[in-house]
């Protein structure tokens, strides 16, 4: 047997193979127990001696070229294969990878947390409240009687025809409910959603953030209130601003004050402040005597503070957000800048 004449009639078998089993086939007609090789081997003994060597040489390389051949029609099959698999699958191996969308946190959450965080490291605890709210804690037990403006329809979400219950619009009913869970002194925070019927637009929103806050103690004041504030504006823009006190009316305070800080962003007036330099931070106040009555606190024995944060001015002010409504409606372009 010629083994060059071998060789050339393997190669385009080999080549013919269109799947495993006749590779496999072609495989042992080449190099099996009874293909053409062992047949070449057999030979030997029958050979002259000096031509012996010689020709097992000639078949382990033959057999070498053989195998070489059936590997690499097996490859050329294997991708094949792989590539129609892929191509069932609707893969297109030229689009790019998927990358992992990484999620943020709201701005909201973000400073709700950091404010946490600087409460609780200044001994407050951190309050929720429903915001399905009765409006006994809603308005009631904060001394805003029946006839109040702030009740009107116009602010107001009612839950029921009978006005029992309705969407809070302020966290200031958890001050009540914090009274009434807890014996003074204590400091508590209740960052959370608040609701009004307005009509929408770049200032206004029906749903937005607040934070309340409650001290009560012996002696509670005005410095303390004003330290605290102080504590607070160092935390949110990371250094010591001045203060100053307002007069406000809420009925829940008395005194009621606006408190307004100077300006972060400018020294000498700039679009934020309006050029007054002064900013506009939260309206506070000493709690009102009724309001610490409603919560089973004696106001004889113990005063306190009180204050209401707008987390969404405030993630406004921060970031130079110009319309509050982009906080809420879920945009990701919007969402993914933070
Ligand atoms: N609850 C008031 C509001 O939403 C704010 C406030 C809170 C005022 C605490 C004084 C004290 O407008």
């Amino acid at each position: 047997m010629d083994p060059e004449a071998t060789l050339e009639e393997a190669r385009p078998r080999i080549a013919a193979c269109e799947d495993t089993a006749a590779l496999k086939e072609a495989e042992r007609d080449y190099v099996g127990k009874k293909g053409a090789i062992s047949a070449m081997l057999a030979e030997i003994p029958k050979l002259d001696p000096a031509d012996r060597k010689a020709h097992g040489q000639k078949a382990n390389a033959l057999k070498q070229a053989i195998l070489e051949l059936v590997q690499a029609r097996q490859a050329a099959l294997d991708a094949r294969d792989l590539d129609a698999a892929r191509r069932a699958d609707d893969f297109d191996p030229t689009l790019p990878p998927p990358v992992a969308q990484r999620g943020s946190l709201h701005p909201i959450t973000q400073v709700t947390r950091e404010l946490e965080d600087l409460f609780v490291s200044m001994g407050y605890e951190v309050l929720d409240g429903p915001e399905v709210e009765l409006d006994h804690y809603n308005f009631e037990a904060l001394n805003i009687t029946k006839d109040h403006p702030a009740r009107d329809s116009q602010d107001t979400f009612y839950c029921d025809e009978t006005g029992t219950l309705v969407l809070r619009t302020h966290t200031s009913p958890v001050q009540v409910r914090a009274m009434e869970g807890r014996t003074p002194p204590f400091r508590v925070i209740a960052p959370g959603r608040v609701f009004r019927q307005e009509t929408t637009d770049a200032s206004h929103d029906h749903t937005f953030y607040q934070m309340e806050g409650l001290v009560v103690g012996k002696d509670v004041s005005v410095a303390h209130l004003i330290g605290a504030m102080k504590t607070l504006l160092r935390g949110i823009f990371g250094r010591d601003l001045d203060v100053r006190l307002r007069p406000g009316h809420f009925p829940f305070v008395e005194p009621g004050f606006e408190l307004d800080a100077r300006c972060p962003f400018c020294d000498d007036g700039c679009s934020v402040c309006k050029k007054t330099t002064w900013i506009e931070l939260l309206p506070c106040g000493l709690v009102h005597p009724n309001v610490l009555r409603a919560g089973g606190v004696d106001p004889e024995e113990w005063s306190g503070f009180a204050f209401g944060l707008g987390l969404s001015r405030l993630v406004m002010l921060r970031h130079n957000i110009d319309d509050v409504r982009h906080l809420l409606d879920g945009d990701v372009r919007f969402l993914e800048q933070f």
